[in-house]
């Protein structure tokens, strides 16, 4: 019996060390300690066994089985400890890849320009005012002293919708109106971001679509020094405190005078180039003293109050400034373009 046993145990041991699945593990621990093995038999029959033989045969076999537990046990934890790491070999990260790019997204280079814009505007004291991009004929032009029929609209060519006398507004110059209407009898400093639209042939120079910035300021003693000497000092901040700037007489139907700034030409200097057309002087806005007719449709007595007013492109002072030749690439949407600001 305890050859058996000695038997059983080497046999065991033996088959164990070839055992390398998970299932032939299981049906090892069928074969050798299950209700039917060997084994098991062998403790069934000790009580067949001669009284004094039971005690050290009985000793044995139970030592046989401990063996053989704590060999399966071994056995399942080195199989265990095996399939973990082929599972991580096989699932293995290479940490050491770089990772994708996630393209950050920034701010269009005309929007940046006119931040800027209203941030100098903000700190010499002018509150933004936004007005309706779609706006009615009467705001747009006949309040603003141009009356249907008169060649001066020729300046606007119009997007018209399908409702007669409603529009898409050519210039930010109706939210005067707006704003005049809201205040009077109050004194205003407000600046008028916003997106106009124009029925042009869309070309290097002129799109359908495009940013203006207008200002405009009314009170009792406002004067044409006012003007220049508040739109100076906002080239005097846009474009460096050594910029030399010109006004030229120019015509606009709701100012009068008007005037048009130029600042030198930054690209040579003022002694003419390409960028200046040869004229030393690049055009950065449009400008003029509030129209008596004007003021007087906004609601102010024109005998009594004036004012100034101006108006900016953000799209072309971001081309002059960083020499963009042509404007349709502030609507192509192409990132080589935008992603240089
Ligand atoms: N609205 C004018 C334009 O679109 C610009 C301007 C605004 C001129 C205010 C004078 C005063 O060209």
């Amino acid at each position: 019996m305890t050859e058996q046993l000695e038997g059983i145990l080497q046999q065991a041991q033996q088959s164990l060390v070839s055992v390398e699945q998970e299932s032939d593990l299981q049906a090892w621990r069928i074969q050798y300690l299950g209700r039917a093995s060997a084994l098991s038999q062998v403790l069934d029959g000790l009580k067949e066994l001669p009284r004094e033989q039971r005690p050290a045969v009985g000793k044995r076999a139970n030592e046989v089985k401990t063996a053989l537990e704590t060999a399966f046990a071994a056995r399942q934890a080195e199989l265990q400890a095996v399939l973990l790491e082929r599972a991580l070999e096989r699932d293995r990260v290479d940490i050491s890849l770089p990772g994708r790019k996630i393209p950050l997204g920034r701010l269009h280079p005309a929007t940046q320009t006119l931040l800027e814009i209203c941030a100098i505007w903000r700190d010499m004291g002018f509150q933004v005012y936004r007005s309706r991009d779609v706006e009615t004929d009467a705001y747009n032009f006949e309040l603003l002293n141009i009356p249907a029929h008169h060649p001066a609209r020729d300046q606007w060519d119009t997007f018209y919708t399908t409702t007669p006398g409603v529009l898409l507004r050519t210039h930010t110059s109706p939210g005067q109106i707006h704003v005049m209407r809201q205040r009077a009898p109050e004194p205003i400093r407000v600046i008028l971001p916003g997106m106009c639209y124009r029925y042009e042939q869309i070309s290097a120079r002129s799109e359908i679509q495009f940013n203006q910035v207008e200002g405009l300021a009314v009170g009792e003693n406002i004067t044409f020094a006012d003007l220049k000497g508040t739109l100076n000092a906002f080239a005097r901040r846009m474009f460096g405190d050594q910029v030399q700037t010109r006004f030229r007489a120019a015509h606009f139907p709701f100012t009068e005078p008007s005037a048009e700034m130029d600042i030198e030409c930054f690209v040579c200097g003022g002694a003419g180039c390409a960028v200046c057309k040869q004229t030393g002087w690049l055009e950065i806005l449009g400008s003029g003293m509030v129209h008596p007719s004007v003021l007087r449709n906004g609601g102010y007595d024109p005998e009594r109050y004036s004012g100034f007013a101006f108006g900016m492109g953000p799209e072309r002072l971001t081309m002059l400034k960083h020499r963009i030749e042509d404007i349709r690439y502030f609507w192509a949407n192409d990132l080589r373009f935008l992603e240089q600001f």
